[in-house]
């Protein structure tokens, strides 16, 4: 068993953030989902992976996760010129696969419990593919399916205006070397993109069987900016553990699920847990909420912020109320005039704002 990670694509739906910095390297809790990403491949025992690159982010990914030492992996990348859709994805990288059974997982889902249990029950079944469904409240924004009573599933449609269930596609799947022939066999769609719906759609006509299941869990699909912060909360709510390796000054005050990093110094301060800040971030007379992670390098001076992603390197001074916000690295953010009022923002990298 091999596994394909999706680490490609354009990110437009997360610019600027996606202009600077791949977008499975945005980091939740203070971890590129990617590495997360690679945790649960790996807790599903596969160790040869390979990496789907993109030429404008590639080098930065192949930078953060390497041969794959630090997962006991071994990591081929795949490199894809354009980003022209999942099961193109899957085409160029199948000099990697051959004809081996593989786990596709998209470099910016995640799901609550891991993927070890679909891999063996695949392994164990004699499915040609199998597919993760969670019941969705808008079905009409990602990919349908409509299963029959042994929970095959029998149709697929890519965002339907009209739903013939509430099942989303969740963006993990599992593939025999079938797919290759049906990949081979459709044609780009209306946004010119080679569609895995359309692929999988392709495997059921063709007589081929795909089983599906559907997740309890949680599943994350950090696409969007508001997808990013949701990833966090429940993240931090899951794994965050009171961790204090920098300076608390006796007038500081920390509650809760708090990890702080190293170097780092809480002065005059309120932290409120859930949450998590990273190494040398000097805090100053300031409130940081719950639900919030601060990368490293960063310095915070009467500031008061909650429900938000920092990246690194930032620097936020005299800010009133911070709230939902995802800021980038190298971000300046200070008070111009004396006005009290939440600001929401979502900057990219190397942004300066006076509010
Ligand atoms: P998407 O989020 O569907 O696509 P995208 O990254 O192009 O984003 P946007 O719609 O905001 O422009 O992609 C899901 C995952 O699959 C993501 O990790 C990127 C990856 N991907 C590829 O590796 N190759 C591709 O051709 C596509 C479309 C996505």
């Amino acid at each position: 068993m091999k596994a394909l990670i999706l680490s490609g694509g354009k990110g437009t739906r997360l610019r600027p953030l996606t202009y600077t910095t791949a977008k499975q390297l945005i980091p939740v809790a203070n971890k590129p989902i990617l590495e997360f990403v690679m945790e649960q491949v790996r807790g599903a025992d596969i160790v040869d992976i390979g990496v789907v690159i993109s030429p404008e982010t590639g080098q930065q990914v192949k930078d953060a996760i390497g041969g794959g030492e630090r997962w006991g992996a071994r990591v081929t990348y795949i490199m894809q010129d354009a980003s022209s859709g999942l099961a193109h994805a899957v085409k160029t990288a199948r000099s990697f696969l051959v004809d081996s059974p593989f786990l596709m997982f998209l470099g910016d889902n995640l799901i609550q419990g891991g993927v070890s249990r679909m891999v063996k029950d695949f392994i164990n079944s004699s499915a040609d593919s199998f597919i993760q469904l969670k019941q969705v409240g808008n079905p009409g924004q990602f990919g349908v399916a409509v299963l029959d009573e042994k929970n095959r599933v029998v149709k697929l449609i890519e965002k339907p205006k009209e739903p013939p269930s509430n099942l989303a596609l969740v963006g993990i799947y599992l593939f025999n070397s079938a797919v290759h022939g049906a990949i081979d066999r459709i044609r780009p769609s209306w946004r010119g993109e080679l569609e895995i719906t359309d692929a999988i759609q392709e495997m059921i006509d063709s007589g081929c069987r795909v089983d599906a299941s559907i997740l309890e869990g949680w599943w994350l699909d950090t696409g969007k900016k508001d997808d990013i912060l949701e990833a966090n909360r429940v993240v931090l709510d899951e794994y965050a553990r009171p961790e204090i390796n920098g300076a608390v000054d006796q007038l500081s005050s920390v509650t809760g699920r708090v990890e702080i990093g190293r170097g780092s110094r809480i002065k005059n301060s309120i932290i409120r847990g859930p949450a998590v800040i990273g190494e040398n971030v000097v805090i100053n007379n300031s409130f940081i909420g719950p639900y919030t992670a601060l990368g490293k390098e960063s310095k915070l001076e009467n500031v008061s912020i909650e429900h938000s992603v920092v990246l690194n390197n930032c620097f936020l001074k005299d800010v009133e109320r911070i709230e939902d916000s995802l800021i980038g690295n190298n971000t300046r953010v200070s008070k111009k005039k004396d006005r009290h009022k939440a600001v929401r923002l979502f900057l990219g990298d190397d942004s300066e704002v006076f509010v």
